[in-house]
């Protein structure tokens, strides 16, 4: 396999998503390949998942993994929309034995938005940049002058009058529970907008995630003044910042590093 092809795979609450990337040009060069995430969603069944993944693409070589909790040297540190079983679970090592492949972890709003910050709209965007990705969760990637805070969390705020975290209120997942139409929830997703827009005062909001490519049907619900656009990448940039980190660990093992010396 051509050296510059690195398989990203895409973890989410409900689809473990693969594709073969270019990691020199950001593009994907295979078909997506996606399998359903196991319920509940549990280590064992989903590294099992993972491996069927990479056997689907035949592959041999580093893999990088977007996946949806706080990610400190491979392993997971919160569950908001898997199984509660993955505290503290090692995930790198675990995808590692499953799929007998090198798999970096980071978590998968992280990679979603170094994407877009080598490839895509963040690319060469000074000051402060907030990729948001919109699923099963709200994720989020904070970027200053291209450098990344990793693990932000942001969908986890607290919004004035509501009793849970606010992706409960404003992810794709409540548009799908609540049988929303689109401008409704685009109005919720208003509300979540303005709070992190008070908060970071960033001069750029990229959306990224499965709602993202629905922009046209809620942005008229969007009143905002800070500049917001649906990610160019829409929903491959999970598995392009993926693989892109599957070679780069982003500074989140730097402490291990400093530890070996
Ligand atoms: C998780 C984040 C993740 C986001 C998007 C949230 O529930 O806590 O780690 O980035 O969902 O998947």
């Amino acid at each position: 396999m051509a050296k510059n092809l690195v398989l990203g795979i895409d973890v989410g609450g409900s689809g473990i998503k693969g594709g073969l990337v270019d990691v020199k040009k950001g593009e994907m060069v295979s078909e997506r390949f996606r399998l359903a995430t196991p319920q509940p969603a549990v280590p064992a069944a989903m590294a099992e998942t993972f491996a069927a993944v990479v056997k689907h693409f035949d592959y041999e070589g580093r893999v990088g993994c977007g996946f949806p909790a706080i990610i400190k040297n491979g392993v997971a540190k919160s569950a908001a929309n898997i199984d509660k079983s993955w505290i503290n679970t090692d995930a790198a090592k675990l995808f590692s034995k499953a799929s007998k492949c090198k798999v970096n972890v980071v978590n998968d709003a992280d990679a979603a938005g170094l994407a877009s910050s080598y490839f895509g709209l963040g690319k060469g965007e000074k000051g402060v940049v907030l990729f948001l990705t919109i699923g099963s969760g709200i994720g989020s990637a904070l970027f200053l002058n291209g450098q990344l805070v990793p693990n932000t969390e942001l969908g986890h705020l607290y919004l004035q009058g509501q009793d849970d975290i606010a992706e409960r209120f404003a992810a794709d997942s409540a548009r799908k529970r609540d049988n929303l139409s689109w401008l409704d929830w685009g109005a919720r997703f208003n509300v979540y907008l303005n709070h992190v827009d008070r908060l970071f005062s960033p001069d750029l909001i990229i959306l990224g995630g499965g709602a993202s490519k629905h922009f046209e049907k809620y942005s008229p619900s969007l009143d905002i003044s800070t500049e917001v656009k649906p990610s160019i990448m829409q929903n491959m940039a999970g598995i392009i910042g993926a693989a892109v980190c599957a070679l780069n660990d982003n500074g989140e093992k730097g402490k291990d590093k400093k530890k070996k010396k």
